[in-house]
């Protein structure tokens, strides 16, 4: 192994940056060449690459978004994009590509690895929608702003004792709005895997307001539908005055938190260990404390899993 590439594709993610540092500094330090692709499979498909140097990542580490670009390539989803972007590697003498991104961007890898390339996948997307990994890059940034907006908005709700309808990203995936309403104390969380009961939501509601609440937070992760059309449907049912926030791709933005950036840190350099040891056509995931390889076939087909019972818990202690 002489020369790896690393590109960044799907949707950014706050902590993307330190994953790509740390594949460049750490296959540094191990004598390999670095290659970075930009606008992910789109970039690789076109031949967009760079030489990277110690330097080229400095300053960085702090940054959210990614500093190779990004991209969502239909064309990379065809055997004849595909084909195209396997042969633009071999062209270039590129012996393991690194992947940084979600599910999509998984399968794109996939394809490569069965093309016969190298390639080890790092999960970063901010939805924490990934099989076979506790975390993925990105979320804990997305739940710490998602939170800190809960908090303004509490002041405004308490002040007018009005109910606030705040819908959240995640895609098919409730973790965002889960842990974000968990930690922001939201009065109601609605994530697509549990199902949504209007009448429920109003029960909660009310019963909250019999025991003297004059504001609440109602969590919507985008998954289950449009905030506004449920703070549509709250409005008619109560007659409340009801106002509804789409955070919207601000939490895609940012600076990493310390956890995403060590995270990210240590899912880059491990990413150079496996390729190193031969260890390929996999995706890393965390598991607890631990850095595990997990065969990106079985990570692409193994059922998303997702802790109910902090969603219970949320419920409990919001009441
Ligand atoms: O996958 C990350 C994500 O931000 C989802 O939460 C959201 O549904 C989607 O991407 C938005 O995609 P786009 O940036 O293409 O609007």
């Amino acid at each position: 192994m002489e020369k790896i590439a690393v590109l960044t594709s799907g949707g950014d993610s706050p902590g993307m940056n330190a994953a790509i540092r740390a594949v460049v500094r750490k296959g540094l330090y191990h004598g390999l060449e670095v290659i970075g692709i930009k606008h992910g499979y789109a970039g690789l498909m076109r031949g967009e690459m760079e030489v990277m140097d110690l330097g080229s990542v400095a300053d960085i580490i702090q940054r959210g978004g990614t500093k190779l670009y990004t991209a969502r390539c239909e064309e990379f989803k065809t055997p004849t994009g595909q084909a195209q972007g396997a042969a633009r590697l071999r062209e270039w003498g590129i012996d393991a590509l690194v992947v940084i991104g979600g599910d999509g961007s998984f399968r794109g890898a996939r394809a490569l690895s069965a093309l016969g390339i190298n390639t080890v996948g790092i999960p970063g997307t901010i939805d924490n929608d990934i099989p076979c990994t506790d975390y993925t890059i990105g979320f804990d940034t997305a739940v710490n702003t998602v939170i800190e907006a809960i908090d303004k908005i509490r002041d405004t709700a308490t002040s007018h004792e009005r109910t606030y309808v705040v819908e959240v990203m995640g895609r098919n995936a409730g973790d965002i709005a889960m842990i974000a309403g968990l930690a922001g104390g939201a009065e109601s969380i609605l994530i697509p895997e549990a199902p949504f009961q209007l009448p429920e939501v109003l029960q909660r509601l009310q019963h909250g307001i019999e025991r003297g609440k004059r504001h609440s937070i109602i969590l919507v992760a985008e998954g289950v539908g449009h905030g506004m059309k449920i703070g549509e449907q709250i409005s008619e049912a109560t007659g409340w005055e009801v106002r509804v926030t789409v955070l919207g791709h601000l939490q895609r933005g940012g600076s990493p938190t310390a956890f995403d950036r060590a995270l990210a840190s240590r899912m880059g350099a491990f990413a150079i260990d496996l390729l190193l040891q031969g260890t390929t056509s996999v995706m890393i995931g965390v598991r607890g404390q631990q850095l595990v390889p997990i065969d990106i076939e079985e990570a692409l087909r193994t059922p998303r899993s997702f802790d109910m019972s902090l969603y219970e818990l949320a419920g409990i202690l919001s009441i």
